[in-house]
């Protein structure tokens, strides 16, 4: 028997999952001892019985990352058979290198910590310098992908379009949605200074002028990825822009900034957010 918990912030997605593999649902009890400590409680029977905790890594990563990890030990205390951990959004993959001397790589740290769970489920996770996640966790892994659930999408919602990627990265995704989609694609070149700077070319064979254009990207962080090309594309008068992102973090007002600049934005619900309009818990649902 399977009991799905919704972590903080995650509780719609989590809820959601639970009826869609028809789970029990519960939501682990958190409080804070008067010096700040966290305090948890498991509020089902876990003993002997498939424990699913579901975190997403925003809107306080730090915060979700002590919570998740109180709930892996708490149902391992409890004798749970067999603990699954689905991460919607999994945080701190994009620090995965020492970019300067003497810094920490997030990415291995998080993921040596959660391999105390049999299992974790992600998706899209932001693997760049790293291809897998067997790389650095030390238990199952399994990535799960929205590029199938958005490729659909764009094709119901957006079907004379044209998919646009930021930066080389994001090719990994656009590629496999433009062909499913059976739209064209154009992936552009980024070069990044600092977390709030990027400086992108919108260049392209194919005409832009009075075309719809979906710019796909993983994560919508501070927004400046997107409103770059953006700005670019409004002068070259194209018809419409969208701002398609799997995760939307939307962190400094970046979804106000992309709506003031015209954009359309629409993101999947790994993250609960007012644009979280594409619904992937069917993938997870699918694959536990
Ligand atoms: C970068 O490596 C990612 O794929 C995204 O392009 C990036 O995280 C977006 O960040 P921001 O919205 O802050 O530009």
């Amino acid at each position: 028997m399977a009991i799905v918990f919704g972590g903080k912030g995650s509780e719609k997605f989590a809820h959601s999952l639970a009826r869609r593999i028809k789970a029990k649902y519960a939501e682990p009890i958190v409080s804070f001892f008067p010096d700040g400590e966290i305090k948890m409680k498991i509020p089902e029977d876990v003993k002997g019985k498939h424990a699913i905790f579901v975190y997403s890594f925003h809107p306080h990563p730090n915060a979700v990352l002590i919570e998740a990890l109180f709930a892996l030990g708490a149902a391992r205390q409890l004798k749970a058979k067999k603990i699954t951990l689905v991460l919607p959004y999994m945080g701190f993959l994009r620090q995965d290198k020492m970019f300067h001397k003497g810094e920490a790589m997030s990415n291995r740290i998080v993921a040596d910590l959660l391999s105390r769970a049999n299992k974790v489920i992600t998706m899209d996770p932001h693997l760049h310098r790293i291809k897998s996640l067997k790389q650095i966790f030390k238990t199952g892994t399994k990535k799960v992908t929205a590029t199938g659930i958005i490729a659909d999408h764009i094709k119901k919602k957006h079907k004379k379009s044209i998919v646009m990627g930021p930066d080389e990265e994001s090719s990994q995704w656009v590629s496999v949605i433009a062909k499913k989609a059976g739209v064209k694609s154009i992936v552009l070149k980024k070069k990044r200074y600092s977390a709030r700077k990027v400086k992108i070319v919108v260049k392209s064979k194919i005409p832009l002028q009075g075309k719809n254009i979906v710019l796909v990207d993983d994560i919508i962080s501070t927004g400046h990825t997107l409103i770059e090309p953006i700005k670019q594309l409004k002068k070259m008068k194209v018809k419409s822009v969208t701002c398609i992102g799997v995760h939307g973090i939307f962190v400094e007002n970046a979804l106000k900034k992309l709506k003031k600049l015209g954009a359309k934005v629409e993101t999947t619900n790994t993250i609960q957010n007012p644009a979280a309009k594409i619904d992937v818990t069917k993938t997870f649902a699918e694959v536990l």
